[in-house]
Protein backbone atom coordinates (compact mmCIF):
# COMPACT_ATOMS: atom_id res chain seq x y z
CA UNK A 1 0.00 0.00 0.00
CA UNK A 2 1.31 3.46 -0.54
CA UNK A 3 2.81 5.14 2.24
CA UNK A 4 0.65 7.79 3.80
CA UNK A 5 2.56 11.32 5.26
CA UNK A 6 1.40 13.82 7.36
CA UNK A 7 2.92 17.02 7.30
CA UNK A 8 1.54 19.85 9.67
CA UNK A 9 2.00 23.34 9.09
CA UNK A 10 1.70 21.96 5.50
CA UNK A 11 0.22 24.69 3.62
CA UNK A 12 2.82 27.09 3.40
CA UNK A 13 6.66 27.77 2.92
CA UNK A 14 8.94 24.90 4.07
CA UNK A 15 5.96 22.18 5.10
CA UNK A 16 4.07 23.21 1.45
CA UNK A 17 7.30 22.22 -0.04
CA UNK A 18 7.54 19.09 1.96
CA UNK A 19 4.23 18.14 1.01
CA UNK A 20 4.41 18.59 -2.62
CA UNK A 21 7.85 17.25 -2.88
CA UNK A 22 6.46 14.08 -1.12
CA UNK A 23 3.66 13.89 -3.95
CA UNK A 24 6.00 13.50 -6.19
CA UNK A 25 7.67 11.14 -5.34
CA UNK A 26 4.53 9.08 -4.73
CA UNK A 27 3.52 9.21 -1.36
CA UNK A 28 0.05 9.98 -0.54
CA UNK A 29 -0.10 13.31 1.47
CA UNK A 30 -2.51 14.86 3.85
CA UNK A 31 -1.59 18.61 5.48
CA UNK A 32 -2.72 19.96 8.51
CA UNK A 33 -2.68 23.88 8.96
CA UNK A 34 -4.04 26.16 12.49
CA UNK A 35 -5.82 28.93 11.03
CA UNK A 36 -5.01 30.56 7.50
CA UNK A 37 -8.10 29.94 5.37
CA UNK A 38 -6.83 31.48 2.29
CA UNK A 39 -3.46 29.92 2.32
CA UNK A 40 -5.10 26.30 2.76
CA UNK A 41 -7.48 26.95 -0.05
CA UNK A 42 -5.03 28.02 -2.59
CA UNK A 43 -3.00 25.09 -1.68
CA UNK A 44 -5.24 22.67 -1.57
CA UNK A 45 -6.60 23.84 -4.99
CA UNK A 46 -2.86 24.09 -6.69
CA UNK A 47 -2.43 21.04 -5.64
CA UNK A 48 -5.13 18.81 -4.84
CA UNK A 49 -3.69 17.60 -1.28
CA UNK A 50 -6.24 17.45 1.47
CA UNK A 51 -6.02 19.81 4.03
CA UNK A 52 -6.87 19.54 7.98
CA UNK A 53 -7.37 22.38 10.66
CA UNK A 54 -6.22 21.62 14.20
CA UNK A 55 -3.54 23.18 16.42
CA UNK A 56 -0.83 21.53 16.67
CA UNK A 57 -0.37 23.20 20.34
CA UNK A 58 -3.31 21.90 21.55
CA UNK A 59 -2.55 17.64 22.38
CA UNK A 60 -6.67 16.37 22.26
CA UNK A 61 -6.97 17.96 18.63
CA UNK A 62 -3.95 16.13 17.53
CA UNK A 63 -5.30 12.87 18.93
CA UNK A 64 -8.28 13.83 16.99
CA UNK A 65 -7.06 15.29 14.19
CA UNK A 66 -4.58 12.44 13.18
CA UNK A 67 -7.65 9.76 13.80
CA UNK A 68 -9.58 11.72 11.52
CA UNK A 69 -6.83 12.24 8.41
CA UNK A 70 -6.87 8.31 8.89
CA UNK A 71 -10.18 7.82 8.33
CA UNK A 72 -10.75 10.23 5.95
CA UNK A 73 -7.69 8.38 3.59
CA UNK A 74 -8.51 5.24 5.23
CA UNK A 75 -4.80 4.34 6.65
CA UNK A 76 -2.73 4.84 9.47
CA UNK A 77 0.12 7.86 9.20
CA UNK A 78 3.39 5.66 8.09
CA UNK A 79 5.52 9.54 7.73
CA UNK A 80 4.89 12.52 9.97
CA UNK A 81 7.11 15.65 9.32
CA UNK A 82 6.69 18.14 12.38
CA UNK A 83 7.48 21.16 10.77
CA UNK A 84 4.86 23.63 12.23
CA UNK A 85 6.42 26.35 14.11
CA UNK A 86 6.44 30.06 14.81
CA UNK A 87 9.00 32.09 16.06
CA UNK A 88 7.82 35.15 19.20
CA UNK A 89 11.73 37.18 18.97
CA UNK A 90 12.35 39.61 21.89
CA UNK A 91 15.75 39.90 24.13
CA UNK A 92 14.94 38.14 27.23
CA UNK A 93 14.55 40.84 29.20
CA UNK A 94 11.91 42.28 27.29
CA UNK A 95 10.68 38.78 26.25
CA UNK A 96 6.90 38.01 27.79
CA UNK A 97 5.61 34.90 29.28
CA UNK A 98 3.26 34.47 26.40
CA UNK A 99 6.06 34.75 23.66
CA UNK A 100 7.76 32.23 25.95
CA UNK A 101 4.81 30.18 25.81
CA UNK A 102 3.89 30.40 22.35
CA UNK A 103 6.96 29.06 21.32
CA UNK A 104 7.56 26.09 23.16
CA UNK A 105 4.07 24.64 22.60
CA UNK A 106 4.10 24.89 19.00
CA UNK A 107 7.52 24.18 18.64
CA UNK A 108 7.76 21.65 21.26
CA UNK A 109 4.68 20.23 23.13
CA UNK A 110 3.60 19.89 19.41
CA UNK A 111 6.08 17.08 18.59
CA UNK A 112 5.09 15.12 22.07
CA UNK A 113 1.07 15.59 20.87
CA UNK A 114 1.67 14.46 17.43
CA UNK A 115 4.69 11.51 17.62
CA UNK A 116 1.89 10.41 20.15
CA UNK A 117 -0.94 10.11 17.96
CA UNK A 118 0.98 8.07 15.88
CA UNK A 119 3.48 6.36 17.63
CA UNK A 120 1.23 3.00 18.53
CA UNK A 121 0.74 2.76 14.99
CA UNK A 122 3.86 2.25 13.57
CA UNK A 123 5.29 0.07 16.64
CA UNK A 124 2.22 -2.07 15.23
CA UNK A 125 3.53 -2.01 11.35
CA UNK A 126 6.87 -1.97 12.29
CA UNK A 127 7.66 0.75 9.63
CA UNK A 128 7.56 4.50 10.12
CA UNK A 129 9.25 7.73 9.58
CA UNK A 130 9.61 10.79 11.35
CA UNK A 131 11.43 14.40 10.58
CA UNK A 132 11.57 16.85 13.00
CA UNK A 133 11.73 20.69 11.99
CA UNK A 134 14.60 22.19 14.01
CA UNK A 135 16.67 25.14 13.17
CA UNK A 136 20.14 26.61 12.47
CA UNK A 137 19.35 28.18 15.82
CA UNK A 138 19.22 25.15 17.74
CA UNK A 139 22.59 24.61 16.84
CA UNK A 140 24.19 28.07 17.36
CA UNK A 141 21.97 30.38 19.51
CA UNK A 142 20.46 33.59 18.08
CA UNK A 143 19.99 36.79 19.73
CA UNK A 144 16.34 37.79 20.53
CA UNK A 145 15.65 34.17 20.39
CA UNK A 146 15.97 32.57 23.89
CA UNK A 147 12.51 31.01 23.07
CA UNK A 148 13.28 29.90 20.33
CA UNK A 149 16.83 28.29 20.06
CA UNK A 150 15.64 26.75 23.27
CA UNK A 151 12.59 24.96 21.74
CA UNK A 152 14.40 24.19 18.74
CA UNK A 153 17.60 22.31 20.77
CA UNK A 154 14.58 20.42 22.46
CA UNK A 155 13.39 19.16 19.40
CA UNK A 156 17.01 17.71 18.42
CA UNK A 157 17.06 15.78 21.99
CA UNK A 158 13.67 14.73 21.57
CA UNK A 159 14.88 13.20 17.77
CA UNK A 160 17.39 11.16 19.74
CA UNK A 161 15.25 10.00 22.05
CA UNK A 162 12.25 8.48 20.13
CA UNK A 163 15.19 7.59 17.88
CA UNK A 164 16.50 4.84 20.23
CA UNK A 165 13.12 4.05 21.59
CA UNK A 166 12.24 2.85 17.77
CA UNK A 167 14.96 1.72 16.59
CA UNK A 168 14.24 -1.70 16.79
CA UNK A 169 10.67 -1.33 15.59
CA UNK A 170 11.84 0.11 12.32
CA UNK A 171 11.29 3.42 12.71
CA UNK A 172 13.38 6.38 12.06
CA UNK A 173 13.47 9.50 13.81
CA UNK A 174 15.47 12.47 12.22
CA UNK A 175 15.82 16.64 12.58
CA UNK A 176 16.63 18.36 10.01
CA UNK A 177 18.16 22.03 10.84
CA UNK A 178 17.45 24.56 8.52
CA UNK A 179 19.08 28.05 8.19
CA UNK A 180 17.70 31.07 7.21
CA UNK A 181 15.11 29.95 3.83
CA UNK A 182 12.91 31.98 2.41
CA UNK A 183 9.42 31.99 3.58
CA UNK A 184 7.10 34.67 5.02
CA UNK A 185 8.57 33.97 8.57
CA UNK A 186 11.23 36.04 7.89
CA UNK A 187 8.80 38.50 7.14
CA UNK A 188 8.54 40.11 10.45
CA UNK A 189 12.79 40.86 10.41
CA UNK A 190 14.26 44.34 10.11
CA UNK A 191 15.54 44.84 6.53
CA UNK A 192 18.77 45.96 8.11
CA UNK A 193 19.08 42.95 10.26
CA UNK A 194 18.52 40.60 7.71
CA UNK A 195 21.16 42.25 5.18
CA UNK A 196 23.47 41.24 8.70
CA UNK A 197 22.27 37.95 8.75
CA UNK A 198 22.54 37.20 4.88
CA UNK A 199 26.49 38.56 5.15
CA UNK A 200 26.70 35.35 7.88
CA UNK A 201 25.92 32.99 4.67
CA UNK A 202 28.73 31.33 3.25
CA UNK A 203 26.62 30.26 0.17
CA UNK A 204 25.78 33.74 0.23
CA UNK A 205 21.67 33.61 -0.26
CA UNK A 206 18.70 32.34 1.64
CA UNK A 207 18.13 29.19 1.22
CA UNK A 208 14.94 27.48 -0.78
CA UNK A 209 12.03 25.81 0.44
CA UNK A 210 12.26 22.62 -1.70
CA UNK A 211 15.93 23.18 -0.71
CA UNK A 212 14.48 21.53 2.86
CA UNK A 213 12.36 19.59 1.43
CA UNK A 214 14.87 17.49 -0.50
CA UNK A 215 16.50 16.39 2.90
CA UNK A 216 13.04 15.26 4.33
CA UNK A 217 12.50 13.02 1.08
CA UNK A 218 15.84 11.12 1.22
CA UNK A 219 15.31 10.96 5.51
CA UNK A 220 11.96 9.34 4.29
CA UNK A 221 12.47 7.02 1.49
CA UNK A 222 12.54 3.66 2.12
CA UNK A 223 16.15 3.02 1.67
CA UNK A 224 17.35 5.63 4.49
CA UNK A 225 16.39 3.02 6.90
CA UNK A 226 19.74 2.83 8.32
CA UNK A 227 19.55 7.06 9.09
CA UNK A 228 18.16 7.54 12.75
CA UNK A 229 18.62 10.13 15.23
CA UNK A 230 20.55 12.35 13.00
CA UNK A 231 20.17 16.44 12.96
CA UNK A 232 20.89 17.11 8.78
CA UNK A 233 21.75 20.45 8.97
CA UNK A 234 21.15 22.67 5.76
CA UNK A 235 22.09 26.17 6.00
CA UNK A 236 24.47 27.35 3.20
CA UNK A 237 27.51 26.90 5.25
CA UNK A 238 25.89 29.23 8.56
CA UNK A 239 26.72 26.98 11.11
CA UNK A 240 29.14 23.99 11.14
CA UNK A 241 27.75 21.47 13.49
N1 LIG B 1 24.36 40.47 18.04
C1 LIG B 1 24.81 41.42 18.91
N2 LIG B 1 24.15 42.53 19.19
C2 LIG B 1 23.00 42.74 18.55
C3 LIG B 1 22.49 41.84 17.62
C4 LIG B 1 23.23 40.67 17.37
N3 LIG B 1 22.81 39.73 16.50
N4 LIG B 1 21.33 42.31 17.16
C5 LIG B 1 21.12 43.48 17.77
N5 LIG B 1 22.15 43.76 18.61
C6 LIG B 1 22.29 44.93 19.46
C7 LIG B 1 21.85 46.19 18.73
O1 LIG B 1 22.90 46.70 17.97
C8 LIG B 1 21.46 47.08 19.88
O2 LIG B 1 22.62 47.60 20.45
P1 LIG B 1 22.59 49.09 21.08
O3 LIG B 1 21.62 49.04 22.22
O4 LIG B 1 24.02 49.28 21.48
O5 LIG B 1 22.16 50.00 19.94
C9 LIG B 1 20.86 46.14 20.92
O6 LIG B 1 21.42 44.84 20.59
C10 LIG B 1 19.35 46.05 20.83
O7 LIG B 1 19.00 45.72 19.48
P2 LIG B 1 17.59 46.12 18.88
O8 LIG B 1 17.38 47.59 18.99
O9 LIG B 1 17.49 45.51 17.51
O10 LIG B 1 16.61 45.38 19.87
P3 LIG B 1 15.11 45.13 19.70
O11 LIG B 1 14.63 44.72 21.04
O12 LIG B 1 14.45 46.23 18.97
O13 LIG B 1 15.05 43.88 18.66
C11 LIG B 1 15.21 41.61 17.97
C12 LIG B 1 15.58 42.64 19.04
C13 LIG B 1 13.70 41.61 17.75
C14 LIG B 1 15.64 40.28 18.49
C15 LIG B 1 15.91 41.99 16.65
O14 LIG B 1 17.29 42.14 16.90
C16 LIG B 1 15.75 40.90 15.59
O15 LIG B 1 14.74 40.81 14.91
N6 LIG B 1 16.75 40.03 15.41
C17 LIG B 1 16.71 38.93 14.45
C18 LIG B 1 16.25 37.69 15.13
C19 LIG B 1 16.30 36.55 14.16
O16 LIG B 1 17.29 36.29 13.50
N7 LIG B 1 15.22 35.80 14.07
C20 LIG B 1 15.15 34.70 13.18
C21 LIG B 1 13.74 34.54 12.68
S1 LIG B 1 13.64 33.35 11.34
C22 LIG B 1 13.82 31.91 12.10
O17 LIG B 1 13.93 31.78 13.28
C23 LIG B 1 13.83 30.71 11.19
C24 LIG B 1 15.01 29.87 11.45
O18 LIG B 1 14.85 28.79 11.97
C25 LIG B 1 16.32 30.32 10.99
Amino acid sequence: MTRLALVTGGTRGIGAAIARRLAADGLRVAVNYRGNEAAAESFRHDTGIPTFRWDVADHDACQAGVREVEKALGQAVDVLVNNAGVTRDAMLHKMSLQQWRDVMQDDLDALFHMCRAVIDGMRAKGWGRIVNISSVNAQKGQFGQANYSAAKAGVIGFTKALALESARKGITVNAVAPGYTDTDMLAGIDPQVMEGIKAQIPVGRLGRPEEIAHAVSFLVDERAGFVTGATLAINGGQYLA
